[in-house]
């Protein structure tokens, strides 16, 4: 079954409700869209779980039915809210590595506070469920959300920016990327790993 439901919304998951063994690392593809990037990664990395939480029902949907015909056991899509997820349902120290795909860029200046970089409750998440060494990882195809992100994590001592070398590892192209890139943008992206304490 690839769509995760939590038994209970109000209460901190346990990661072994979310994948039975809670000794595999977990990668979360926040704000997925139709799931390339999760239906991809998961085949490549049998001994990882990936996670995948999207808000709109039909790209949950969507994501789904490509889980299911990779046939793997070590992917699952959320339909939830991001900042919810990260701030609240998740434990602590449980994620590896946390994907922000072209995430929604809230391009006017009065919708900036919209962005999920500049949520307090994201950003204090993201350092509670990432394990000490883990990593979050941002493409985004807006120059300004890029900038954004790239001061709102300078400013916590929690996090240190390390390189992302193009082809450093498997790193497959999102739907949004592709899209952006036929259209002659560019798309920055940047990566910060969790300092140990
Ligand atoms: C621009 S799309 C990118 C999708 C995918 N990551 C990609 O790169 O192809 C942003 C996605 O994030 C989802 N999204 C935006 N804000 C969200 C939120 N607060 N919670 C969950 N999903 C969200 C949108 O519904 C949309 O599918």
């Amino acid at each position: 079954m690839s769509v995760f439901v939590p038994s209970d919304y109000f209460r901190e998951l346990r990661r072994d409700e979310i994948f039975p063994d809670p000794s595999r690392p977990m990668e979360i593809d926040l704000g997925c869209g139709e799931g390339t990037f999760t239906a991809a990664m998961a085949p490549q990395f049998p001994e990882r779980d990936f996670l995948a939480v999207e808000r709109i029902l039909c790209r949950v949907e969507s994501t789904s039915k490509k889980i299911n015909r990779t046939g793997v056991e070590n992917a699952k899509v959320m339909r939830l809210e991001s900042a919810y997820v990260v701030g609240w349902l998740l434990p602590p120290a449980c994620v590896s590595r946390l994907h922000l795909l072209c995430p929604d860029p809230w391009p006017k200046k009065r919708h900036e506070r919209n962005r999920l970089i500049n949520n307090v409750e994201f950003l204090t998440g993201l350092e509670r469920i990432l394990i000490p060494g883990g990593e979050f990882l941002l493409k985004t195809d807006h120059p300004e959300y890029f900038e954004n992100a790239i001061e709102s994590l300078s400013q916590r001592s929690g996090f240190e920016r390390i390189d992302w070398p193009e082809d450093a590892f498997f790193y497959p192209q999102t739907d949004f990327e592709k899209h952006w890139l036929r259209r002659g943008l560019s798309i920055n992206r940047a990566r910060w790993r969790k300092r140990e304490a």
